[in-house]
């Protein structure tokens, strides 16, 4: 680093630069909550999943680990009943923690909340209360679309009492995508917030919701957390709800938690995939809920009294697995954070770890890259030695990175784990375990106890060491989506498809990502090998985008892909075709980008809208997306000799140099 100007800072970044394995600690190793090796081969019978669903007070118990019998349509835990909102609330005032605190939540402009495991369950109860009589019952989806707001975990755990499921939107996706994700769950309840601050500025949040509920084809009652005050004073309509006067309306009432089905769900989350439409990954109670507790136990190394930190977003399923449902099923503190990581300064992260005295720190390699950016005087103005573990997810973590946030973040003191998942998986795949894998920079390491991942060829050959290939993963896991909502057969069609041999009875998932092997059989997850982009870890699909981009008048057709980005790993450059008689000008240029922020959010804009009159395409007609990439990425371009127009790739290069 820049400012590391001491000569032993030097030598350390050197040999630092060169180290490729690291150890965890004997310190971190005596006091992990999983430190056998012998767990591997445990796990090499399906039945030790009981270990997980062990975590867990079922009101019924299970008569079976796992059902194969239809599968890929496999079942966990079958017959078990249980309450994830007890699970995760209940059992922990029961058990004389009543005072600990669950969730210890700060806004951005320094506010502090502290809900102890009480507090938690009386909130939860007063809203769950106040759903019933909205008219929510048992399976009915309640979606929310709201920022990190206490009400928001609240409101996820009353939905779980009453066996309703709910389906979180992002806050930051668009009216639009409220609306599609509405229609697809024909979910008719939602509960949202007026606003939030972001950068200290106040956001109507409301408005969006507002425009997003004109786009439902379906009555819906509404209900809005007041979270701005004074700052803020929105209109109710007629099937709205004030979420303070209706939890006011039900203080003190208690509602007992439903039972539930292992195999009920628990929720939805849409996500995106390679076509236009998202898709709704399902997650059941007892499965999903073991899995999480169990990664979170094996994996975070939480215990009860840690404080815990995952900096994600509740809106995407980092959130869910290990903000929320994880950390709550351990009984441990969660913190949950409102804001941005450089407001007031680029020290607040470190400034909280602080204050907060966390245990484990959970983010992505996206804030990791911007933090380094930002340089070591931001952390070293604190004292970070309460930190024991630190973890990423969400994209692949170069080694400089990764050796970054190891040395300046954990004092080499703590283990990384790099954890590979989906929002399909429910919960980490492929990763060391903390007290017990050597780290490898760069790399998430072996599949988790239980977890056959497998990279093969394209024929679906295993590859050998030091081989790249795909990923899959051929035995069925308690957290993996049991189907997509409303449609079976895109589930079967979209994961099961291409590895799987129907006729043996042989089923292997495929998460579209590509991957190499090493000698020790550690995996490097190499990133998507279909139409998917990951920035700043949010997944986000290209023909999403290019709908958006043609649904604005005067583009006749668009070509959206992936170009490398110093932070947020990838950005998003669409190539543009303009309809006779529009000019590629600067105020067409705005106008995609709005389109494309309209559809989606601001997540998706455009890095860069390139005008061209013609994309690159084979003699069949199929864009070369490969080109496009090279051409963003300033990289020599491929092989052009398959083109009908190969000219056109000169051009285009030469449009993006002059930019
Ligand atoms: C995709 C899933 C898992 C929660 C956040 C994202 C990529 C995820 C890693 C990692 C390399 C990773 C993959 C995956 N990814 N974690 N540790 N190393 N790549 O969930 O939105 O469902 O995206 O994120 O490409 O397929 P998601």
């Amino acid at each position: 680093m820049a400012d590391d100007t001491e000569d032993g800072e030097v030598e350390l970044e050197a040999r630092l630069a060169e180290q490729d394995t690291f150890e965890p600690s004997d310190a971190f190793v005596e006091q992990a909550n999983v430190s056998d090796e012998g767990i591997y081969e445990e796990f090499e019978d399906p039945e030790a999943w009981e270990r997980a669903a062990d975590l867990l007070d079922w009101d019924e118990a299970y008569d079976q680990v796992l059902d194969e019998s239809d599968a890929p349509f496999y079942e966990w835990f079958t017959d078990g009943k249980l309450n994830a909102s007890y699970n995760c609330v209940d059992r922990h005032v029961e058990n004389g923690r009543k005072n600990q605190a669950a969730i210890r939540w700060e806004g951005e402009l320094g506010e502090t909340k502290t809900y102890t495991y009480l507090d938690l369950y009386n909130d939860v109860n007063e809203f769950a209360a106040a759903l019933r009589d909205l008219g929510v019952g048992e399976d009915d989806v309640v979606t929310m679309y709201m920022p990190m707001v206490p009400e928001l975990p609240i409101a996820m755990l009353a939905c779980a009492r009453i066996g309703a499921p709910h389906s979180v939107v992002f806050a930051g996706f668009s009216a639009d995508a409220l609306a599609t994700r509405m229609n697809a769950a024909e979910s008719e309840y939602l509960v949202t917030c007026d606003g939030y601050y972001r950068r200290g500025d106040a956001l109507n949040h409301k408005e969006k919701a507002d425009e997003g509920l004109r786009g439902v084809e379906h009555d819906v009652e509404t209900v809005v957390v007041d979270r701005l005050g004074d700052e803020l004073k929105v209109f109710l309509g007629e099937h709205a709800h004030d979420y303070g006067e209706l939890v006011d309306a039900h203080a003190g009432e208690r509602v007992d938690p439903v039972p539930r089905d292992a195999e009920d769900m628990l929720f939805l989350m849409y996500t995106s995939g390679t076509t236009g439409e998202p898709k709704g990954v399902k997650h059941t109670t007892g499965g999903y809920l073991s899995y999480v507790s169990w990664t979170s136990h094996a994996v975070l190394d939480i215990k009860p009294e840690d404080t815990y930190w995952c900096s994600a977003d509740i809106g995407w399923i980092t959130g869910h697995s290990y903000i929320v449902y994880g950390p709550l099923a351990l009984g441990t503190t969660t913190l949950m954070y409102e804001g941005t990581p450089d407001y007031p300064d680029r020290d607040r992260i470190w400034e909280m770890v602080d204050r907060y005295q966390v245990d484990q720190f959970y983010t992505a390699p996206t804030a990791i890259r911007a933090f380094m950016k930002w340089g070591t005087k931001f952390p070293e103005r604190h004292d970070l030695s309460s930190l024991r573990l630190l973890g990423t997810v969400g994209e692949p973590i170069n080694p400089r990175a990764w050796k970054w946030y190891y040395k300046h973040i954990g004092d080499e003191e703590c283990p990384v784990v790099d954890t590979w998942w989906q929002t399909e998986t429910g919960g980490m795949m492929v990763t060391t375990l903390p007290g017990i894998g050597e780290m490898k920079p760069g790399s998430a390491g072996p599949p988790l106890p239980g977890i056959s991942a497998e990279v093969v060829d394209v024929s679906g050959e295993p590859v050998g060491a030091g081989e790249a290939g795909y990923l899959t993963v051929n035995r069925p896991w308690p957290g993996m989506l049991r189907t997509l909502y409303n449609n079976d057969e895109r589930f079967v069609s979209e994961y099961w498809s291409e590895y799987s041999d129907e006729e043996s009875n042989r089923w292997v998932y495929f998460p579209e990502d590509g991957a190499k092997l090493d000698e020790d059989g550690y995996i490097t997850v190499l990133g998507r090998v279909d139409d998917v982009l990951n920035v700043s870890g949010h997944r986000l699909g290209t023909m999403e985008i290019e709908s958006a981009i043609v649904g604005v008048p005067g583009v006749a057709e668009a070509a959206v892909v992936g170009g490398h980005h110093d932070v947020k790993g990838e950005a998003v450059y669409a190539y543009v075709i303009t309809e006779d008689g529009y000019d590629p000008n600067d105020e067409l240029r705005g106008k995609i980008i709005e389109g494309v922020e309209d559809a989606i959010g601001p997540i998706a804009r455009p890095e860069a809208v390139i005008f061209t009159p013609e994309l690159p395409k084979t003699r069949s007609g199929k864009i070369m997306r490969r080109l496009l990439e090279d051409i963003a990425n300033g990289d020599e371009l491929g092989d052009t000799s398959t083109l009908r127009n190969p000219d056109v790739v000169e051009d285009i290069a030469s449009r993006v140099g002059g930019d």
